[in-house]
């Protein structure tokens, strides 16, 4: 104690000397809080804890145990990423966060909702993926049901401009919605013979007879939504009426959702039936093609996101969920020509327009609770799922 006290007397009476000699440079027990790095992550040290100058009391010695311990370690390792968008942005989103953290490579595959579901549910016992990023969100909602996904808390679902429509509901939520989209046709210009249609019972007139193209809903979340849409527009009887009708004016239906733009484009087909965003997308890229929508309303897609139940990287798909719920990452999005709206409060959606058309009030907890029994209705009675190409 004794000798305690007398280092205190001569650490001061060095202070006033110090002081006396109005030394320029600081005592240099000041400086270690602001020496920190990543002030971000870490718990900063409060720089009023520093002690004063002049008093220079002994416990103001660096504690050996305060700084090291507290920086994360930067992620490192390989994130498997199930990648339900179009595969442009997929491939730029990758990139986008291996730039963000340089130690971590991103394996994607890109494939659609209906296939996502078919390959997470197949691998249920020893997963493969450890992040599902994309597509509509009625197949999240399937997935959910059948104990796919982790449930995962994020501060940044505050953040969500309409947690009601965008976000399970669960107290610890499944999925999360990270993009949105209405349902619109994609006309081919380069003809006459048929003008684009206004209404969704255009689509069933005769004139229409093998122009058609769209996905097949078993594997498209894109033409899911269609389904679900005619069968809540028209209640579900006269749905599968209309739907039978509808059938038999497609002339391809294709795997991916976004296909038929292309088809359409090349005039492979009169009408694409495709989200709005990727009919703009085909016209900013040249193809002769204009948009339209359906008079009585169309439906519309949440893109959902959900971390995949046993991811063996747990702690990368946390990163890329967290990240994707950032303002300035959704709107990378138009930088890889994806033009949906968006989630996040305060993002800039590159084409609002889109979503200010008569959007249905689609409810997705139907269309993703019945999706199995949509879906296979539809190939058992009106096409085969082998028929998408
Ligand atoms: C395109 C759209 C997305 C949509 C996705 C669904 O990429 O731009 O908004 O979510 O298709 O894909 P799918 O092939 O399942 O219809």
């Amino acid at each position: 104690m004794r000798s305690k006290l007398l280092v205190v007397l001569a650490l001061t009476a060095l202070a006033v000397f110090a002081i006396a000699c109005a030394a320029p440079t600081p005592v240099p027990t000041a400086a270690p809080p602001t020496a920190a790095p990543a002030p971000t992550l870490v718990p900063a040290t409060k720089p009023t804890d520093a002690p004063k100058p002049t008093v220079a009391a002994p416990t103001a010695a660096p504690a050996p145990t305060v700084a090291p311990t507290a920086v994360p370690a930067p992620l490192k390792g390989e994130l498997s990423l199930l990648c339900t968008p179009q595969p442009e942005w997929c491939e730029g989103m990758k990139k986008e966060f291996e730039t963000k953290y340089p130690g971590v490579t991103v394996n994607y595959v890109r494939l659609s909702s209906g296939e996502s579901l078919t390959r997470l549910r197949n691998e249920k016992a020893n997963p493969q993926f450890d992040i599902w990023w994309g597509g509509p969100i009625d197949s999240f909602i399937a997935a959910k049901k059948e104990g796919l996904l982790e449930p995962y808390k994020s501060a940044a679902h505050a953040n969500i401009i309409d947690p009601k429509l965008m976000l399970d509901t669960d107290a610890t939520p499944q999925w999360t919605g990270i993009y949105v989209g209405s349902l619109g046709f994609a006309t081919n210009t380069k003809q006459t013979a048929l003008k684009a249609p206004e209404s969704l019972e255009d689509l069933i007139k005769p004139e229409y007879k093998g122009q058609i193209v769209i996905a097949h809903p078993a594997s498209s979340g894109t033409s899911y939504t269609f389904v679900c849409t005619i069968l809540q527009i028209k209640g579900e009887k006269d749905g599968w009426e209309y739907l039978k009708k509808f059938a038999q004016n497609v002339l391809t239906w294709t795997k991916s959702g976004q296909a038929p733009v292309n088809n359409v484009g090349k005039g492979e087909g009169v009408v694409g039936v495709v989200f709005s965003h990727d009919i703009v997308a085909g016209i900013e890229q040249g193809l002769p093609m204009k948009l339209t929508f359906p008079s009585e309303g169309t439906g519309y897609e949440i893109g959902g996101m959900g971390i995949v139940k046993g991811a063996k990287n747990l702690a990368l798909a946390k990163a890329w969920y967290e990240w994707a719920l950032e303002a300035k990452t959704q709107e990378l999005g138009k930088k890889y020509n994806a033009y949906q709206g968006l989630t996040i409060k305060g993002a800039q959606p590159p084409k609002p327009e889109l979503l200010q058309v008569k959007l249905i009030n689609y409810n997705f907890d139907y269309c993703g609770d019945n999706k199995k029994t949509f879906v296979d209705k539809f190939s058992n009675e009106l096409a085969a799922a082998s028929l998408a190409k």
